[in-house]
């Protein structure tokens, strides 16, 4: 039988903002097995970083249920739903979010150190240097390319083995080589450990390598046939 990894439930999130309701998911269903490959894809705006946040337990829904490893995370608080990412998830955000005040291999670090393990300065360094950062383990993130601190941020989602990996653009800011790298590192994962993979992307040719595409339109979730979308040309 099928593991479901994640399930979401008529997901609704509506935004309040200077007296204006704006829903920007919109009855939204969909579920995912262990070991799959999925892609979100759809225009600026649609609400696809809103969908992964809400996917992984950063974000509360303002309606609809996440199931996520077999958890509700609509029973939870944050502190639960920390630690269910802290065990079970890899999140790769659009815009990073590296602590600021550490450097690479310290950032890359945090998450098993706040699992209480000792000694993980070994597999940050292997990571890093897995993503071509093996001459920046010292450097802060302003001392660093947007790609570079992007590929900090894969390797810090990494370091924890998660079950279930969210990247939003995890392409993004990076050129074919890196590119190339990051595509191998994600169906890697996704072939040696059976990671699941949620991924929100513009690259049309990275959305064609996973299993299923999921496009945001209007705030509903459609899935679109295998080979319905046209591949763009590359630059
Ligand atoms: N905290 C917030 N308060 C109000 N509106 C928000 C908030 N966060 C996001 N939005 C709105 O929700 C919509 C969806 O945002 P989201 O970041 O999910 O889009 P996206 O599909 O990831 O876009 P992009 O491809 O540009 O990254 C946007 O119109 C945005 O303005
Ligand atoms: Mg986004």
């Amino acid at each position: 039988m099928s593991n479901i990894v994640l399930q979401a439930n008529q997901l609704t999130k509506t935004y309040t903002s200077a007296q204006r309701n704006l829903t920007v998911i919109d009855s939204v269903s969909f579920e995912c097995e262990e070991g799959n490959s999925l892609s979100i894809i759809g225009p600026s705006g649609s609400g696809k970083t809103t969908l992964l946040g809400l996917c992984a337990g950063l974000d509360v829904p303002t309606h609809g249920t996440i199931s996520l490893m077999g958890f509700k995370l609509n029973n939870m608080n944050e502190d639960d739903r920390a630690y269910i990412r802290n065990q079970y998830v890899g999140f790769v955000f659009q815009n990073f979010q590296l602590l600021s005040t550490l450097t690479a291999l310290e950032n890359v670090m945090v998450p098993l150190e706040l699992r209480g393990e000792k000694n993980v300065s070994a597999k940050a360094k292997e990571l890093l240097s897995r993503v071509g950062l093996a001459d920046r383990f010292h450097h802060y993130p302003t001392q660093l390319s947007g790609g570079e601190q992007q590929r900090v941020a894969m390797a810090r989602a990494f370091i924890t083995d998660p079950k279930i990996l969210f990247a939003d653009e995890p392409t993004g800011n990076l050129d074919d080589e890196n590119a190339q790298r990051i595509v191998e590192l994600l169906f890697g994962l996704n072939k040696e450990q059976k990671t699941t993979l949620v991924l929100v992307t513009h690259n049309l040719e990275l959305a064609q390598k996973t299993q299923r595409i999921l496009r945001m339109k209007g705030g509903k979730l459609v899935e679109e046939l295998p080979g319905s979308i046209p591949l763009l040309v590359s630059q």
